[in-house]
């Protein structure tokens, strides 16, 4: 059986996710984490030490003399398709972060280019291997909840996020594409319906307050093609006391019943008198003050006998699945064989929904239809 072998572009943040996902797959002796690019040589330096692989400032040069089967992109929201396309016109796989990208023609063009050479594009819509969702979506797929007629969803972060996290790029993103294109795919993946119209509005004040020119919060209406309709409140200026650096949760309700999966308290909760550590997302906690909620099901640390880490939690397994997916199509496997995955046009379905929430907000909250495809 022949191994694969796969690179990252873009290894900061949750590129750092991907480096720690490829780097198990590859310790569990699945394939090969080869490469990494990124444009930071801090970056490089830092992650050379902790993983070892080759790393590189031009996409290009990696792609000659790596020759990897798959790529995983974890850049800016608004580079992700460039990098795609180059990686898809010869002919390799692709994994690119949500969204997709933030036009609708660019996640055209990259649907056409992944179909045009015969490739895997694949979203990292990681809300869908969170266990509870699983459940729950089994659970609408078995007809436990009977036909689902509303519902709502919330995703609300820590002001760290834009104030901290994305320092490069925060002015061209909003709570709507960094935390609404979760949403909106593990809606329309639960309920299984594509959406047909949406109205939205949004708050502004804080983050302005402090210089960062976006929104604070946007408010969303989903009517989907089933006759269901869904509510969305994301927002990303929560104060920095808040237990968890999010705040999300769905509610689903049907003919037959409902459910709730709160995904912030998962019935674990605690205070330290220093720095909370460990659970990723808590670290940067400015505060000194320490009441957390872990969600350890998104990402957990272990060691192994060697003292080797080993990762796991939803947030490593969407990474991995992709890998899995190089690993049957470089085996000979084909794209139609494939189980579920978040499709490149799963990711365009959530990139045209964000883009008409922000068309509604525009139109002071009006009704925005949306496209076919
Ligand atoms: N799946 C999730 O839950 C999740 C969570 C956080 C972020 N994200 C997504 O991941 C992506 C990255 O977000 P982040 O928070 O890690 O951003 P970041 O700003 O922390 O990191 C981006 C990295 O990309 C590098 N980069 C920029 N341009 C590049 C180029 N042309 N070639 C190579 N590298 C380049 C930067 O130097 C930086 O190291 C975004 O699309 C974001 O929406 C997804």
């Amino acid at each position: 059986m022949s191994q694969p072998k796969l690179a990252v572009v873009g290894g900061r943040t949750w590129g750092h996710m991907h480096l720690r996902a490829l780097s198990q797959f590859a310790r569990d002796g699945h394939g090969e984490l080869a490469a990494l690019v990124d444009l930071d040589t801090d970056i490089l330096e830092q992650r050379a030490v902790e993983f070892g692989m080759a790393t590189y400032s031009d996409l290009e040069a990696m792609l000659d003399e790596v020759q990897p089967d798959g790529v995983t992109i974890a850049t800016p929201d608004h580079l992700h398709r460039d990098i795609a396309v180059t990686c898809l016109e010869r002919g390799i796989h692709v994994l690119v972060e949500k969204p997709m990208d933030v036009t609708v023609d660019g996640c055209r063009q990259m649907i056409r280019s992944a179909d045009d050479n015969g490739c895997l594009l694949q979203v990292d819509f990681m809300k869908r291997k969170d266990p509870y969702h699983v459940d729950l979506e089994q659970r609408i797929r078995n007809g436990q909840l009977g036909d689902v007629q509303y519902g709502y969803s919330w995703m609300e972060d820590r002001i760290e996020v834009p104030r901290d996290w994305l320092p490069a790029w925060v002015s061209s993103s909003d709570p709507a594409w960094f935390l609404g294109v979760h949403v909106f795919d593990l809606i329309r993946w639960l309920v299984r319906s594509d959406v047909t119209a949406v109205s939205a509005s949004a708050s502004t004040g804080k983050l302005v307050s402090i210089g960062i020119d976006t929104y604070d919060a946007v408010q969303v209406k989903l009517v989907f093609d089933s006759g269901a309709s869904f509510a969305v409140d994301v927002a990303w200026h929560l104060p920095d006391a808040n237990e968890a650096v999010v705040n999300q949760g769905v509610k689903v309700v049907g003919k037959e019943g409902w459910m709730i999966v709160d995904s912030q308290d998962r019935g674990a909760r605690g205070c330290l008198s220093g720095p909370v550590g460990a659970a990723v997302g808590t670290e940067s906690r400015s505060d000194g003050a320490s009441m957390f909620t872990p969600n350890l099901g998104l990402f957990l640390q272990r060691t192994d006998l060697w003292n080797n880490p080993v990762y796991a939690g939803y947030g490593i397994e969407s990474i991995q699945d992709f890998a899995f997916n190089v690993s049957f199509l470089t085996n000979g496997g084909a794209i139609d064989e494939l189980g579920s995955y978040p499709s490149g046009r799963d990711g365009l379905e959530a990139t045209k929904i964000t883009t008409a929430v922000h068309d509604s907000i525009e139109q002071g909250g009006a009704l925005v239809h949306l496209e076919r495809d």
